[in-house]
């Protein structure tokens, strides 16, 4: 069965909900990037939000203090219901800069002409790919990021065994990232991780065209 994901946005309207609560954490995080990553060459920060959703994580922080103006995002989202909605509310705030892609972001070939971002944001994707493709992904993640660049996940527990957290944290550790914050609220399975690139190779990898990072399942 495949999930409705515009149903599954319903449940951050319910205040207190889980996923309410984990966009706070996600939306303070994302405060926190966007004030330290540092900025490109052009004195501008850009952001790039995969599996992106409404967009209602990133585009109100926008908003804020008159961000957006000095961030270049690009939200890639499957869904065109999803993603118009992004598009919708990007004009309803005066997010000029804002692009809104009806696009696979698991496609190597998406992020051909999209230059390396300050701030990647991966919210609700390990959750639902394969560990392989999780890998796949922290690995790439490397060639999608300008050095110094800050990553925001997203990974929920299971009710019983271990926290599949873990490993998303050890693979970023292993692909020269550090931990600027880990969210995991006891009363809550949801987990939120913002994480440094930190090593970032001479010569970082570029994505090869017709490979694939991950795969909803
Ligand atoms: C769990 S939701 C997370 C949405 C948003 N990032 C958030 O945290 O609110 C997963 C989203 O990924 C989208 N999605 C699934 N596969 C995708 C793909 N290959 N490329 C882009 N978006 C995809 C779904 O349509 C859905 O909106």
């Amino acid at each position: 069965m495949t999930t409705d994901w515009i149903r599954w946005h319903q449940d951050y309207d319910a205040p207190g909900s889980p996923l309410a609560r984990r966009l706070a954490v996600v939306q303070r995080d994302l405060r926190r990037a966007l004030a330290d990553a540092p900025c490109g060459e052009d004195g501008v920060r850009r952001l790039v939000s995969i599996c992106a959703g409404d967009g209602r994580d990133v585009l109100p922080v926008l908003a804020e203090h008159g961000r957006g103006r000095d961030v270049r995002a690009l939200l890639i989202e499957l869904d065109p219901t999803l993603s118009q909605r992004a598009r919708a509310r990007a004009v309803d705030l005066g997010l000029s800069e804002v692009e809104v892609w009806t696009a696979d972001a698991g496609a190597a070939d998406t992020y051909q002409q999209v230059q390396r971002a300050q701030v990647v944001m991966a919210c609700g994707v390990f959750g639902n790919v394969a560990v392989e493709d999780v890998r796949r992904t922290v690995a790439a993640l490397p060639a999608l990021l300008a050095p110094g660049g800050i990553v925001i996940w997203t990974r929920a527990r299971p009710d019983a065994g271990p926290d599949p957290s873990l490993k998303v944290r050890a693979c970023l550790a292993d692909h020269g990232f550090a931990e600027l914050a880990f969210t995991s609220p006891t009363d809550a399975r949801f987990r939120v991780g913002m994480h440094q690139l930190v090593e970032h190779p001479a010569h970082p990898p570029a994505l090869r065209p017709g490979t694939r990072l991950f795969t909803f399942v």
